[in-house]
């Protein structure tokens, strides 16, 4: 099928408790162990590119390529631009296919956060494109996004309805204690603020640095209310390993990339299917509407 807009696919998510499983990618294997996980849980899937990834592959090749992995499926998929800073690529990324995007102005002042997002969903409109933004800072890093002190940006909840409302974006990324990359010591998340957060917008949230958050928070997390997880970091890791491993399985074969890397498909599908698993959403594929 075509590829869907983030706001077709966390529809229903809420109401349903389960939340739908985004997943950054670099390449081409990655991406097809994303698809092939959640064909096999029959489950919706976020297709996560970053703006480093999109300047890797290259635009108009992710939007290609993840759009014809959906023709080839019968699961709503959808191809969403991760943690973008640069307007002109956003609107580059809208023009290419891609049927979400996220603006990460979390940097700038809340007034300014607000224009530059309500700016993109504008723009967003015109081609039925879905928009994620951010309020309050995720910490750790994530390409170049650097936060130090996540605790010193967790979202207050009083900011946003008015945010919701004055953007009109369709998912809000939310600080709640997580952060990009490999955690030194086990996350503290805020669950309280968390409610609170669902309490005040009817606007599904999104959770990031989901990697290495225990499985137990991920429910809790779920069960409260929120709508999107992003995996990235663990993927990243999962893909270098597989082929490692194959690399050094096969020293003969090495002459044959599809040998060595053909392996990272069903180890990124395995992760992907464990994940799923958790956040609630195998045989959800047509819960969407
Ligand atoms: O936007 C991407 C995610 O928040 C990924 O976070 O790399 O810590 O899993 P992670
Ligand atoms: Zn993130």
């Amino acid at each position: 099928m075509s590829l869907v807009t983030l706001k077709e696919i966390l529809a229903g998510t809420r109401e349903g408790h389960y939340a739908v499983g985004a997943f950054n990618f670099n390449g081409y294997e990655d991406a097809q162990g994303i698809v092939e996980g959640a064909v096999e849980k029959n489950s919706p899937v976020i297709l996560m590119a970053s703006s480093s990834a999109v300047k890797y592959i290259g635009l108009y090749q992710v939007a290609g390529m993840v759009s014809g992995m959906a023709k080839s499926v019968d699961i709503p998929i959808c191809l969403h631009l991760d943690h973008a800073t640069d307007v002109a690529m956003i609107k580059e990324a809208i023009r290419a296919g891609f049927t979400s995007v996220m603006i990460d102005a979390s940097a700038l002042p809340y007034e300014e956060n607000i224009d530059k997002s309500r700016e993109i969903v504008k723009f967003a409109c015109l081609y039925g494109c879905s928009v994620e933004a951010e309020l309050g800072r995720v910490g750790g890093k994530e390409d170049n996004i650097v936060v130090d002190d996540p605790s010193a940006a967790f979202t207050d909840p009083a900011a946003v309805p008015r945010f919701v409302e004055e953007t009109g974006i369709d998912a809000l990324a939310v600080a709640i204690g997580t952060a990009h990359g490999f955690y030194k010591s086990e996350p503290k998340l805020d669950f309280e603020r968390l409610q609170q957060l669902v309490a005040v917008t009817d606007c599904p949230l999104v959770l990031h640095g989901g990697t290495g958050v225990p499985e137990e928070d991920f429910r809790r997390c779920v069960h409260t209310g929120m709508s999107k997880i992003n995996v990235g970091t663990e993927l990243k890791a999962t893909y270098s390993h597989a082929l490692r491993k194959a690399v050094a399985d096969n020293p003969e074969s090495v002459f044959d990339p599809r040998k060595y890397v053909g392996p990272v498909k069903a180890a990124c599908a395995e992760v992907v299917k464990g994940k799923i698993d958790i956040f609630g959403s195998a045989d959800k594929a047509w819960s969407c509407r």
